[in-house]
């Protein structure tokens, strides 16, 4: 046999039983542990949502489900880290609208948001609360609005970084009030939080499930719901759309991702156990305590997430570069 055709046989059988080798992996998954990067500081909204899910998710899965936050960057890192983990399924990212605004905010981004991975589905959906520390020298929205006007150099805003949900939602206030405050950068809002109550920022944007109770507890206080209609949570505190601020709604939603090339089994598998999670009533009662959704379970479907993240990459991305925001 000519040296030429061992080689061809010799790749073929190498192939071939890569092909078998990876198709078991992909029949009896998951046979091991499986990691959900949150790429977001512990304690934060991020991790609570994964940690509802990847709960829910490994009852179904029958296999432990290990969250990961592996956080900074406004969620770069942990992504990062997912993108080029192996396309098995044991490795999966959780994220929400920064994985889309990455695109537009970091020049030098190792992974593509789009191409380098494969959407399993959305989770939850949430709106966003304007804070303060307890001592902020403002009683109502109408103070607020007035004192963030007059002295916006003497204001600081906590965030977790360019991009981030509550970055965002910091920008839309900005650029609804045409101020400039300092904006400080953290690896989640759960440390932010701590600030907040700590009285060390003076505001903070942000999702519901950790400052709804701190808000209930009187550690910190709620100006207004960033959007056209008050929190069933809190319904003493006013939409900001009450003081005559339009277009100013924001909601924030969870979805789950593989790395590229996951096969389609476990990816199934996967949109599947997904599914089952959001349609829990046990699921969906802890998150609306938190004053969060679970999604419909058509959301939680691949094709579903893949057309919120194109709307978000194609709508966010060009607002931020007009408003003149980049990381690098
Ligand atoms: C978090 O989990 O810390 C937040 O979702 C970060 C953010 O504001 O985007």
């Amino acid at each position: 046999m000519s040296l030429l055709l061992k080689h061809t046989v010799r790749s073929c059988l190498a192939l071939a039983l890569a092909a078998v080798a990876f198709t078991a992996g992909a029949q009896d998954y998951p046979s091991h542990p499986i990691t959900m990067v949150m790429p977001y500081a512990p304690g934060g909204p991020g991790d609570v949502v994964t940690r509802v899910i990847a709960g829910a998710m490994q009852k179904t899965l029958g296999q432990t489900i290990v969250v990961d936050n592996t956080a900074g960057a406004s969620g770069t890192i942990g992504s990062a880290k997912v993108a080029r983990s192996k396309a098995d399924g044991y490795t999966l990212l959780m994220i929400h609208v920064s994985h889309a605004t990455s695109l537009a905010m970091f020049k030098n981004l190792p992974y593509h948001p789009v191409d380098d991975f494969e959407p399993i589905g959305s989770a939850t959906t949430g709106p966003m609360l304007i804070l303060s520390r307890n001592e902020f020298p403002a009683k109502d929205l109408n103070e607020f609005v007035t004192y963030l006007k007059a002295n916006p150099s003497k204001v600081s805003l906590a965030h977790a970084g360019v991009g981030s949900a509550s970055h965002l939602c910091g920008l839309m206030l900005m650029s609804t009030l045409k101020v400039k405050l300092n904006e400080i950068p953290y690896k989640g809002t759960g440390p932010a939080l701590n600030d907040l109550m700590g009285g060390q920022v003076d505001i903070l944007c942000d999702q519901t499930s950790g400052t709804v109770p701190a808000v209930k507890g009187g550690k910190i206080k709620a100006y207004a719901a960033a959007g056209r209609a008050r929190l069933p949570s809190l319904p003493e505190v006013p939409a900001i759309s009450e003081a005559g601020v339009e277009g100013f709604d924001i909601n924030i939603s969870f979805g789950l991702y593989a790395p590229k090339g996951t096969p389609k089994p476990v990816l199934d598998q996967l949109s599947a156990a997904l599914q089952k999670a959001v349609a829990d009533p046990d699921v969906r009662k802890r998150l609306e305590g938190m004053g969060i959704s679970a999604v419909s379970a058509d959301r939680a479907r691949p094709e579903a997430l893949r057309a919120h993240l194109k709307n978000e990459v194609d709508t966010l991305g060009g607002l931020l570069i007009k408003a003149g925001v980049q990381a690098n």
